[in-house]
């Protein structure tokens, strides 16, 4: 049996996302069938759009994703029918080389289901990020999905399935941030936003928003940002240099992904400090600078793939975090919409006027 429900898909390069009636596989051995519940709009989802990631249309948008597990396939026993769940796009193999040498947050073999999801004419759909959620039921690996307390609105857990999830891990994971650091944040859209929240989560003490639109450092102090600088006013080196006694931060995270705002990062960061990379750069960007610079002023340069996460020990930490009132997730929510508006939310996106639509299902 298969399941025929609304999905939003990119049919060819550049045109608009449209509705369509995508039919969804029961789930076979390792997978899980998900009712979805909210699925955040993604930058990702706009490149896979545009064509940026690849040419594998027709794609089915959406992967920032929670929701109920509605039917599971033979031998799934992490998650059950009825349980509430946050999916991930990276479900850990645990069997390669990453994962056996105690870093499977690196997993190099991640799963995804193996069966397809279609349209009505049998045309295979490359789910985004191996999990396509802008519908009303999804087919994914058992593994990529998390079961937190469903005490959580939809909305805010999905949150945790893709961007702020790589904020706020590129601040607690991968810097990671300690009590009494001096942070800065290059770029304070939904992902710098997390990474600010994280830094707060961690205790660092200074906490500095770098960005060029002024209702973005706003939104960066309301987050936690304890100064903020608009970069196209005033040097951010510079700036964060002064605000740190003169040394740079001990953590700067470049939450854009473009070679100016890295050197940003690289020259705002004290001697023996930590860059980290969470912006996704594209393929034609290159970084000039003095070779020499990279050894003198020494200290760790390092990316952040989802906020190096493990959805089994982050997600429901997390989520707990935000029952207690100790982290404002819902603030990321700038507005939920319907199924058939994700394409004036790319607009909107790409328009800086949101940090998150939500479409709920
Ligand atoms: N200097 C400073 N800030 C800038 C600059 C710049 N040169 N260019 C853009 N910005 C700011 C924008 O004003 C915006 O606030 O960077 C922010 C980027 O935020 P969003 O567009 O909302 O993107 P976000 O969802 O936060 O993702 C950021 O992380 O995961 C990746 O693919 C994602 O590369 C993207 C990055
Ligand atoms: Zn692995
Ligand atoms: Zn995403």
């Amino acid at each position: 049996m298969t399941s025929d429900v609304r999905g939003v898909i990119a049919r060819s390069k550049g045109e608009p996302v449209e509705v369509t009636t995508v039919l969804v596989p029961d789930p076979g051995p390792g997978e899980a069938l998900v009712a979805v519940q909210a699925c955040g709009v993604c930058h990702t989802d706009l490149h896979y759009r545009e064509g940026g990631i690849g040419e594998d249309f027709p794609y089915l948008l959406g992967h920032e994703a929670a929701g109920v597990v509605e039917a599971v396939g033979d031998g799934v026993t992490s998650v059950t029918p009825g349980d509430f769940v946050i999916l991930n796009w990276r479900a850990v193999c645990g069997e390669c080389r990453a994962c056996r040498g105690g870093r499977p947050w690196y997993c190099f073999a991640t799963h995804n289901a193996r069966q397809k999801m279609t349209l009505e004419d049998g045309t295979v759909l490359s789910p985004a990020l191996g999990i396509g959620a802008f519908v009303d039921k999804t087919l994914v690996a058992a593994g990529q999905c998390t079961k937190v307390d469903p005490a959580v609105p939809p909305e805010v857990a999905g949150l945790l399935g893709c961007g702020v999830m790589a904020g706020l891990g590129a601040a607690i994971n991968t810097a990671p941030v300690t009590r009494g650091d001096s942070v800065a944040v290059i770029g304070c859209g939904g992902v710098g936003d997390a990474a600010i929240l994280g830094a707060r989560l961690a205790g660092a003490r200074t906490i500095i928003g770098v960005d060029i639109d002024p209702r973005k450092l706003e939104w960066a102090r309301q987050f936690g940002a304890t100064h903020v600088i608009n970069s196209r006013e005033t040097d951010p080196v510079e700036r964060i240099r002064e605000l740190t006694g003169g040394n740079g931060a001990d953590v700067v995270i470049e939450a854009i992904g473009r070679p100016e705002t890295y050197l940003q990062a690289f020259y705002g960061r004290d001697l023996a400090g930590t860059v980290v990379l969470v912006g996704v750069p594209t393929p034609d960007m290159r970084l000039e600078a003095p070779l020499l610079d990279f050894f003198g002023r020494g200290g760790a340069l390092k990316s952040s793939w989802y906020g190096d996460c493990l959805p089994e020990r982050d997600f429901p930490m997390l989520t707990d975090l935000y029952l207690q009132g100790r982290l404002p997730l819902e603030k990321f929510v700038s507005e939920t919409i319907a199924l058939d508006q994700v394409e004036s939310a790319f607009a909107k996106m790409e328009r800086g006027e949101v940090l998150r639509s939500v479409v709920k299902l």
